[in-house]
């Protein structure tokens, strides 16, 4: 089985686990994310979705809802007022303790806003994303307010970092969030602790989040390549390589 249809089958599993009638769901950003939406809509237009909520994590879910005539809406819907039931997603690391790095979709911000509101938060990834560290492979990424950019790059490069701009693709120039704002990806020289560190980035002005999900999933449903979907939680004595 391809490492495609692994995620496509983990991102199955997770709605037929925890999308149920009436749920406001928090949809994810991302290649996983859209076979979560797959599965959702095709339950939707089944008809076995009555009072479903959606409120998605970025522009393009939002779009791809709408497509779909998914019932799209916001957090600050009265019928939400900033709660979901669970919001499933991808990310782009997952680390011991279910430690994420997000945002290589350039959609952290607004993921981090709705994994928040949400009393389960759920992780949906290929076996590939399980690495044992954070930090020193795929590069954090942090969004941040353009007129800091200068300010970020220095601090983050004094704690020995290599910090660069995300640039974008058929534009010239800098990435643009769908908030107006910039990415800085940064990778750091040794493995990071997840907490200290999202913490210390926090604490640097114009740094609105980093893409460091600490103590916000509630679970990751990981589909292996032979076919196995293995569920993680917090402790789990996982497949980390
Ligand atoms: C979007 O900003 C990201 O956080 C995605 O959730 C993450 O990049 C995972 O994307 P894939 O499912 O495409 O790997």
């Amino acid at each position: 089985m391809s490492i495609e249809e692994a995620k496509k089958r983990a991102a199955y599993q997770a709605v037929d686990t925890y999308v149920k009638p009436g749920v406001r769901l928090g949809m994810g950003t991302g290649s996983t994310a859209a076979y979560v939406l797959e599965r959702v809509t095709a339950l939707w237009n089944a008809g076995h979705l009555e009072g479903l909520l959606v409120v998605p994590t970025s522009l393009g879910t939002e779009w791809a809802c709408r497509q779909a005539s998914l019932p799209v809406t916001t957090l600050d819907d009265p019928r939400i007022q900033g709660r979901l039931d669970v919001t499933l997603d991808g990310a782009d690391v997952i680390a011991p303790q279910l430690s994420l790095i997000k945002g290589g979709g350039g959609a952290l911000l607004t993921e981090k806003i709705v994994a928040r509101a949400s009393d389960q938060f759920v992780v949906v990834a290929d076996a590939s994303k399980l690495q044992p560290h954070l930090g020193t492979g795929f590069p954090l990424p942090l969004e941040v307010l353009p007129q800091a950019q200068a300010l970020v790059l220095r601090l983050l490069r004094e704690m020995g970092a290599q910090a660069h701009i995300r640039q974008g693709g058929g534009k010239a120039g800098p990435v643009i969030t769908d908030s107006g704002h910039i990415l800085i990806d940064v990778v750091f020289p040794a493995p990071i602790d997840p907490v200290a560190m999202e913490r210390e980035l926090d604490s640097i002005p114009g740094v609105l989040e980093s893409g460091l999900f600490v103590r916000l999933a509630h679970a990751a449903v990981v589909g292996h390549p032979g076919g196995r979907v293995e569920v993680l939680r917090f402790d789990s004595p996982a497949s980390f390589h």
